[in-house]
């Protein structure tokens, strides 16, 4: 099942301040939130908030349903793929465990006949308090999926279990939610190990630019940017926190990762360097080499003449070799090559004279059309400063799995290397 239309409800615990960046993670996936904030909630996060971020009402009371001919408590207990009450506070589980329906909550969630997750958050002791232990217990039995909360320093200056997850894991848990596999569709990152680049943040960019001559015309490339949305996608999928500067490209935002849309190559690098610090940066983007010298602000009229305007052409700012001399430069930092010929020897070359750490080269001859540049499969070769490795003919999904894999692989080693100093 697809989980695309969630009802939030948000509990009233200091916790309820990530239910704002749960919002705003569900709606870049593609997801559509309705929130409803208990009498607690709205002490620690407004409604104004919540409405702002959903772009949608909240509702507070039962009495805010006061047309029931617009929206009745049944139908917005129903419009939902998924009800997720994040926080649950003690009191919220203890009262929907027992079925109480007291406030316009608790009521939604003993009408509603949608499945239920419910992100608990609260004080340790509370937490393993048999109470809390018999309503988890009792909501679990009911059908209600219980998260676990994450251990650690508590708000009160307690430790121990009781933290609410990271947005960013809920919204994983949400996507996942009625999927058989959970993460069907995504690069394979089973078992104990499928979160591996949690906590890290990795930057991609994306897709072409367009470097405009006057209002109405541009260069441009062919690049589709279908290769850096599956590396953004992928990455996400690993658990990273990503952020995918994208030239012009008719994709859609891959679930969980963080997209800003440029046009030009000066642009890229603007938001690039606001995009820093990142530990790995993966620059896929196929940036446009060369500029109008001077944008005309006025459309480039024919002058009856014949004659064509000159058009001079200016180099654009190398965004990979900036970042690879700049201070806050990644520890991991990845180039792409689209090369026609010599496609390894070049990329070597590139590798060193941009000073990125590894170059993913690939062979994009062929004519319009049939090559790589828009097309879904992808022929790379991995260049780094221990050799080269040639990767068989994949689709650009799996290139980008098995790149991400090795960006985890490095991650880790480069933890144990520090875990060993
Ligand atoms: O020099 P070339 O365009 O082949 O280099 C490709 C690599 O350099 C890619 O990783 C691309 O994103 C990056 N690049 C860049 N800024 C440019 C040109 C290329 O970051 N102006």
């Amino acid at each position: 099942m697809a989980v695309r239309r969630i009802l939030l409800i948000v509990g009233g615990g200091i916790a309820a301040y990530k239910s704002c960046e749960l919002v705003r993670l569900i709606r870049k996936g593609g997801g559509e939130v309705t929130c409803v904030v208990t009498e607690g909630g709205q002490h620690f996060v407004t409604p104004m908030t919540l409405a702002a971020l959903s772009e949608k009402p909240v509702y507070t009371t039962l009495w805010d349903l006061k047309n029931e001919a617009e929206m009745g408590h049944i139908q917005l207990s129903r419009e939902a793929d998924l009800v997720v009450v994040c926080p649950a506070t003690a009191d919220l589980m203890a009262k929907m465990a027992a079925g109480i329906a007291d406030d316009l909550a608790t009521t939604l969630l003993l009408a509603t006949d949608k499945p239920v997750m419910a992100v608990p958050a609260m004080n340790v002791r509370m937490w393993e308090h048999p109470a809390t232990r018999r309503n988890v217990a009792r909501l679990r039995d009911d059908g209600v999926t219980v998260l676990e909360p994450d251990e650690g320093p508590m708000a009160c200056g307690e430790y121990g279990a009781g933290r609410l997850p990271e947005p960013e894991a809920i919204w994983q848990a949400i996507r996942a939610f009625g999927s058989p596999d959970p993460l069907a569709g995504q690069p394979d990152f089973a078992g104990e190990n499928h979160r591996p680049l949690h906590g890290r943040h990795v930057l991609v960019t994306a897709g072409p630019t367009h470097e405009p001559i006057d209002p109405v015309r541009y260069i441009a490339n062919r690049s589709s940017g279908k290769q850096g949305f599956a590396i953004a996608e992928a990455a996400a999928a690993a658990g990273a926190q990503v952020t995918l500067i994208a030239g012009p490209v008719h994709l859609d935002t891959p679930p969980g990762v963080d997209r800003y849309d440029v046009e030009s190559a000066a642009e890229m690098l603007d938001a690039v360097e606001s995009a820093l610090p990142a530990e790995v940066a993966i620059m896929v983007a196929a940036v446009a080499d060369w500029r109008a010298a001077e944008c005309a602000n006025r459309k480039i009229k024919k002058d009856g003449s014949g004659e064509v305007p000159p058009l001079a052409l200016a180099v654009n700012p190398d965004i990979l070799s900036s970042v690879a001399a700049s201070p806050a430069r990644p520890r991991l930092l990845i180039g792409f090559a689209a090369e026609t010929d010599d496609v390894v020897a070049h990329a070597q070359a590139k590798r060193l004279r941009k000073g990125a750490d590894w170059i993913v080269a690939n062979d994009v001859s062929g004519p319009p059309g049939t090559s790589v540049m828009g097309g879904d499969s992808n022929t790379v070769h991995l260049v780094t400063a221990d050799g080269v490795e040639d990767w068989p003919a994949m689709p650009k999904d799996k290139v980008a799995a098995a790149l991400i894999e090795r960006v985890a692989e490095n991650c880790r080693a480069h933890n144990g290397m520090k875990d060993d100093a």
